[in-house]
């Protein structure tokens, strides 16, 4: 079988990672490094000359480009691998889908608003591109062992999915999606939220409220949780996962092992073993790109697929809305915009 043709949008720099960028294609391209019989990283571009070249010797791909079209109409790529800030990502997979490649990784959040996002969903869709997104928790033991222990019932029926992180939009987005996973990727049927927002908070050049807190409730009846900033200490875990007979805690911030579980009858939380992983990684990034290769290969459907990153976001830009709206939110989303900068923009939030 011939080798897929990769190449990267966005390579960045990994040298200081932070506010201003992780080069997180330098993640993406270890992964793909990792699979040298299944992939050929043929080309890569940035519209900064100096990060796009050490990136090529980095990884030994031969064609650099600082236009990604001009990459895009010259290499006749199966996948490429997208990681710039989130303003871009719709022009960027639509062009992508556009060349004829066969897959997309992008990274998440998915776009800059609900719209985007569905028109990209659509697009990838209506072309048979397989695109997805790097929501890559989903491929780490803390996460994958509570599943199993939710799956097995070792907690009872499922009953509420809480989550606590620095923000809904730019950390949550990996929260709304591991939520999804947790509850079989069942739809949300509403959201009603308020936020705080009076210093101004750009991630990745998009506002992020200072604190949140929502509570929403899945169609099959689970109820969900999610407070940001300060406020995230409510939960006081990644992810608290309550059952009718027990809970597991994700990350809890009173110490022990990354993953906890306490069934009823049960005073002390117990330590499940996940080895040396934590909850970013390592190896997370590298097992989301083999699993998006996989599925480029064997024609099926990735769990980091648009469809699933779809569920994640239409809350979080639903829990926004509801702010805006200041009413509960029913889904699904009818304000295709990004709430939150529409308010920002108002004059509502004068940051
Ligand atoms: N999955 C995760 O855990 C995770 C972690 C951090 C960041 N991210 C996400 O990754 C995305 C990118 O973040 P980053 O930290 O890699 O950013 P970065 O700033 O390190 O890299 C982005 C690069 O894209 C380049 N670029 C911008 N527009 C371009 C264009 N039109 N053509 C070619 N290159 C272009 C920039 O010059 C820059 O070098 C963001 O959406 C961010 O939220 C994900």
């Amino acid at each position: 079988m011939a080798k897929l043709r990769v190449g990267f949008i966005g390579t960045g720099d990994e040298r200081s990672p932070g506010p201003l960028g992780y080069g997180m294609n330098h993640q993406h391209a270890k992964g793909y490094k990792e699979l040298s019989d299944k992939v050929e990283m043929v080309a890569c571009c940035d519209l900064i000359e100096e990060r796009v070249q050490r990136f090529a010797g980095l990884y030994g791909i031969p064609n650099t480009y600082t236009d990604y079209k001009a990459m895009l109409a010259a290499e006749n790529l199966d996948m490429v691998s997208i990681s710039t800030w989130p303003h871009s990502h719709c022009r960027i997979v639509l062009d992508t889908i556009a060349a004829g490649v066969k897959g997309i990784h992008c990274e998440k959040p998915m776009a800059f608003t609900w719209g985007e996002c569905k028109t990209m969903a659509a697009a990838a869709q209506r072309s048979g591109v397989k695109l997805t997104f790097n929501h890559q928790r989903r491929f780490g033991a803390p996460f994958r062992k509570a599943k199993e222990l939710l799956d097995s019932d070792d907690i009872g029926e499922l009953r509420q999915v809480q989550w606590g992180a620095g923000d809904n939009y730019d950390y949550g987005s990996h929260n709304w999606d591991m939520a999804s996973y947790f509850n079989d990727h069942n739809p949300v049927k509403w959201v009603m939220a308020q936020i705080h927002y009076t210093e101004k908070n750009l991630v990745f050049d998009v506002h992020n409220e200072n604190q949140a807190a929502a509570i929403f409730q899945y169609e099959n009846g689970v109820h969900g949780l999610m407070v940001t900033g300060p406020g995230k200490d409510l939960v006081a875990c990644h992810h608290r996962i309550i059952g009718s007979h027990g809970e597991i805690a994700i990350g809890p911030n009173w110490g022990g092992s990354v993953l906890q579980v306490r069934r009823a009858g049960q005073s002390q939380w117990q330590d499940i073993d996940c080895g040396s992983e934590h909850c970013h990684g390592p190896g997370y990034i590298e097992r989301a790109i083999a699993d998006v290769v996989d599925a480029v290969l064997s024609h099926r459907t990735s769990e980091l697929c648009a469809a699933n990153a779809l569920l994640a976001s239409e809350p979080m830009f639903a829990a926004w809305e509801s702010v805006r709206q200041r009413s509960r939110i029913d889904l699904p989303l009818t304000y295709d915009g990004n709430a939150l900068d529409q308010m920002v923009f108002d004059g509502v939030y004068p940051v």
